[in-house]
């Protein structure tokens, strides 16, 4: 089959890619959500849960997705039709998703931007939150902010925008995050806070304890929706996918527990629920209180709006690689229209925190909670599945394999664990998992 790889952008470099791909991969799911998740759910066992599935569930589907998106050099839609038309509509389902993705997301990293802001003001109160997010005007403003930064970066280009942005602020953001860290850990409240999120509590063990590390490994890791076959698509035949697919997880998961090192210490034990009063409550409580607490929030604030950039920057870069591919349009001209569909497309979560009542309670979760649920948990999971049936039932694992042999001399051996992984382990795992959802009604993340 032919591949086009004529005139494409390409990452400059290995690390180029692995930054730029870790970069979607680390944002508020790990910042924010990773903590509390795992105190939640037993503390240290869920994290030994969590490595488990990322090992064996996410790594397979990571490197399924960085090697067809090489293969092909294409956006979802264009890369499992070049291999078969019949599942151009695994690729359409990815751009769907990023694009709702994207929308509730902006509305989330809107108000990082926002408490950015309000810390560098010094104005930072626990008790404005609720009136923040009930504020219309606030909402979409902020939102439709955060998106225009990431139209910008991804206008750019890949190398210009998305390669340069991400060699800067990834390291950027460890340093950040470092630095908070050593702050937080030398604060009366970090050693309780450590047990909190550590010790192991096997009452909060169950069954469900894996399907949430599960969930929480897929989105975490940006996959079942072409991001990362997007992002492979720019890579050089010359690079090794298997030790860049290693990478962009392994820095994934190192940020999401030194999170856990960044969070609980600063809030001790006085975590009474996660989700949004976690970040933006619970944290500005303690922030308030301690000694160089206004820098301390300023840099928290700023680490949360960096992460979601170089998240939100691989959810549009996904649908402009579909238009800029699939319907030739400039890449320009491509961004424009996604950044106002998305911007109309995010009024109706950026309004359901209590700025209009019937989207703040609509069917019990509102209208960003649905958003979530139907995107960022079932559409995803369901992406992900189709992947790997398709990789290792349509295209074939090795056909893959000759994809992975360009640039990595050693896979080989691995060949039939990852056939079985990708053909019935995480198939099974996913099933599961979507069918506690749709029973449940509960996302996962
Ligand atoms: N992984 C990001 C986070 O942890 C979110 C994200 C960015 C994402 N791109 C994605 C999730 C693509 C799924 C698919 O916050």
């Amino acid at each position: 089959m032919p591949t086009q790889t004529t005139q494409r952008a390409q990452w400059g470099s290995k690390i180029g890619f692995i930054l730029a791909a870790a970069g979607s991969a680390i944002g508020l799911g790990n910042i924010w959500r990773f903590p509390y998740v795992t105190q939640e759910n037993g503390g240290g066992i869920f994290v030994l849960f969590y490595l488990l599935a990322v090992v064996a569930i996410g790594l397979p589907v990571m490197l399924a997705e960085i090697t067809l998106g090489r293969h092909t050099g294409k956006n979802p839609v264009g890369a499992f039709g070049a291999i078969d038309p019949k599942w151009k509509f695994v690729g359409a389902l990815g751009v769907l998703t990023g694009t709702a993705i994207l929308s509730y997301y902006g509305v989330v990293a809107g108000w990082t931007l926002g408490y950015v802001l309000k810390s560098a003001q010094g104005e930072l109160s626990p008790e404005a939150f609720g009136a923040f997010v009930a504020d219309p005007v606030a909402q979409v403003s902020y939102m439709v902010l955060f998106l225009a930064v990431t139209a910008l970066v991804v206008a750019l280009g890949v190398q210009k925008g998305i390669e340069r942005m991400s060699r800067f602020l990834m390291p950027l953001l460890l340093l950040l995050l470092l630095g908070l860290i050593v702050r937080s850990l030398t604060l009366p409240t970090a050693a309780e806070g450590l047990r909190f999120y550590l010790w192991p509590n096997f009452e909060a063990v169950s069954a469900k304890t894996f399907l949430f590390a599960v969930g929480q490994a897929f989105f975490s890791l940006s996959l079942g929706m072409g991001a990362m076959m997007t992002y492979g698509g720019y890579l050089s035949k010359k690079e090794n996918l298997v030790s860049s697919a290693v990478a962009v997880v392994g820095l994934d998961t190192l940020i999401a527990i030194l999170a856990g090192f960044l969070i609980f210490p600063v809030i001790g034990h006085s975590l009474d629920k996660g989700g949004a009063t976690l970040v933006f409550v619970t944290m500005i409580q303690q922030f308030n209180t301690m000694p160089g607490g206004q820098i301390v929030a300023l840099f928290f604030f700023v680490l949360l709006a960096l992460a979601a950039l170089t998240s939100t920057v691989s959810l549009l870069e996904v649908a402009t690689a579909y238009l800029t591919d699939e319907w030739k349009l400039s890449r320009k001209f491509s961004v424009a229209i996604l950044f106002l569909f998305c911007s109309l497309l995010a009024v109706p979560s950026a309004l359901s925190l209590g700025a209009v009542d019937w989207l703040s309670t609509l069917g019990g979760k509102g209208f960003l909670g649905w958003f979530d649920f139907l995107f960022g948990n079932i559409s995803l999971t369901l992406g992900a599945l189709l992947t790997c049936l398709f990789l290792a039932y349509r295209w074939g694992v090795k056909n893959a394999a000759v994809e992975i042999a360009e640039g990595c001399s050693w896979f080989e051996p691995l060949l039939p664990l990852w056939r079985v992984l990708l053909g019935v382990v995480v198939p099974l795992a996913i099933l599961v998992l979507l069918g506690y959802m749709l029973i449940t009604g509960a996302g996962l993340g």
